[in-house]
């Protein structure tokens, strides 16, 4: 068993322990890089397994013999029984379009006509609908939208989430979208990781170029000074942002000391995933249509790839990422929800992992594996959360499922029986 030091009586008891799991995930082994290959497989597993807690970082993983043995339950313990469960990471969502305000459930008789995805753009709607609810809503009505949506999230298993900006796009909407995720980040319980995602869309009013200028010199240097965001991302797609002003943006950003993400290959197949290599993006996103130079470019530079499966699944094309290449070539693959009001409404990631094995074709392990260790290095946070390890958040699951399987095997409703973050019980059925 790992645990810090206690035998001795040097440490206090555990403010938690969870004990008793048919089986725990702890995805330990991970700690240098992503998983990927048959890394993918490795999720640590163990037996009757137990973790304890105390002011908020994980201090003992094991049996549940060698957990309670060592005295880590003491009169004031927290203790929660997962016999007949499944204990895992909290899930790492690293990829969320959260924050906005209204719906658009107005475009499903549209979409269901056949009308694609960028017709309703090009048309002013998709995109420049949420973009012009967002900018009527106050302060307070964004958030309120965004935070029942964060509890759903939470309650369906997501302990950290990546949250994009992009329903702004002029400076002082970006920021302001920037500054409720940070203010958001310190009101609720999930961890929020904040991009910064000004070219999103190009607004009317502005040719593709005229925009990206903006985003280059009249927001990325604001944001970059304003401290408010760890990553930049990029809608590169062919009658969005082309390459060229991608890697513009993407550079500029690198040059700020931003970290870099890209919608790459969504909808057609133009070079977005190399483009996301060269620059060294952490993760490269979407990828439905990524060719197999791009494939290869990616896992040659290490580079993430996040699939969103909900997404492939709500544009009703039949069409998923080619994951099984990419694991199959070495590319580290996590998976995200997407959660957005146009191409993925959703919060659930245990929907997410039942679409990743059904049409990712991944296996329970690997979809576990994309939605926690190799999550939380796409968003930067792989040394905190995405583990059941020593020193680790005590971001943690129990999940009414008798075995792994059993996990996306059974959809449709929420898995869930516990969500502990940081050590507290935050959620319970
Ligand atoms: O990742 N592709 C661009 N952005 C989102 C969709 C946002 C929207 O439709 O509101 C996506 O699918
Ligand atoms: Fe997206």
């Amino acid at each position: 068993m790992d645990q810090i030091l206690r035998r001795d009586g040097i440490m206090p008891s555990a403010d938690l322990v969870i004990h008793s799991a048919d089986i725990m995930v702890t995805m330990k082994g991970h700690s240098d890089s992503p998983a990927c290959k048959e890394g993918m497989s490795e999720i640590g597993l163990i037996e009757n397994g137990a973790v304890a807690v105390r002011d908020g970082k994980i201090v003992a993983v094991g049996s549940t013999e060698e957990v309670l043995a060592d005295g880590w339950v003491g009169p004031y313990t927290v203790q929660i029984n997962a016999q007949g469960k499944v204990v895992t990471p909290g899930f790492v969502d690293p990829h969320t379009h959260v924050i906005y305000a209204g719906s658009r459930e107005n475009e499903l008789s549209l979409k269901l006509k056949g009308v694609p995805y960028l017709e309703i753009l090009r048309q002013g709607g998709g995109i420049h609908s949420t973009v012009r609810s967002t900018r009527l809503a106050s302060d307070a009505e964004v958030k309120s939208q965004t935070r029942n949506r964060l509890k759903t999230m939470l309650s369906m298993g997501t302990t950290t989430a990546e949250v994009k900006s992009g329903y702004g796009l002029t400076l002082e909407e970006e920021l302001r979208m920037l500054r409720l995720i940070k203010e958001l980040d310190h009101e609720q319980d999930l961890d929020l990781v904040p991009t910064f995602m000004g070219a999103h869309a190009v607004p009317s009013g502005y040719t593709e170029e005229e925009f990206t200028d903006y985003v280059v010199e009249g927001m990325l240097p604001q944001v970059a000074f304003k401290g408010l965001a760890e990553f930049c991302d990029v809608f590169c797609e062919p009658g969005v942002f082309s390459v060229q002003s991608s890697e513009r943006i993407l550079k500029k950003a690198r040059e700020l000391n931003l970290k870099l993400k890209i919608h790459a290959d969504e909808l057609e197949s133009a070079g977005g995933a190399e483009l996301g290599a060269k620059m060294g993006v952490t993760s490269a996103d979407h990828l439905l249509q990524a060719s197999d130079q791009g494939i290869s470019a990616l896992a040659e530079q290490g580079v993430i790839a996040v699939l969103l499966p909900a997404t492939s699944f709500n544009l009703a094309k039949n069409s998923y990422a080619r994951a099984r290449t990419m694991i199959e070539k070495g590319v580290p693959v996590a998976v995200a929800t997407d959660s957005n009001p146009g191409s993925s409404p959703t919060e659930s990631i245990p929907f997410v992992l039942t679409l990743a094995c059904l049409y990712l074709r991944l296996t329970p392990e690997e979809a576990i594996t994309a939605a926690t260790i190799n999550a939380a290095y796409a968003v930067g946070r792989a040394h905190q959360v995405g583990s059941l390890e020593i020193g680790k958040q005590g971001d943690i699951l129990v999940l009414n499922v008798p075995n792994l399987n059993y996990l996306p095997y059974h959809f449709g409703n929420n898995p869930v029986d516990v969500v502990v973050k940081n050590g507290k019980i935050v959620w319970r059925v």
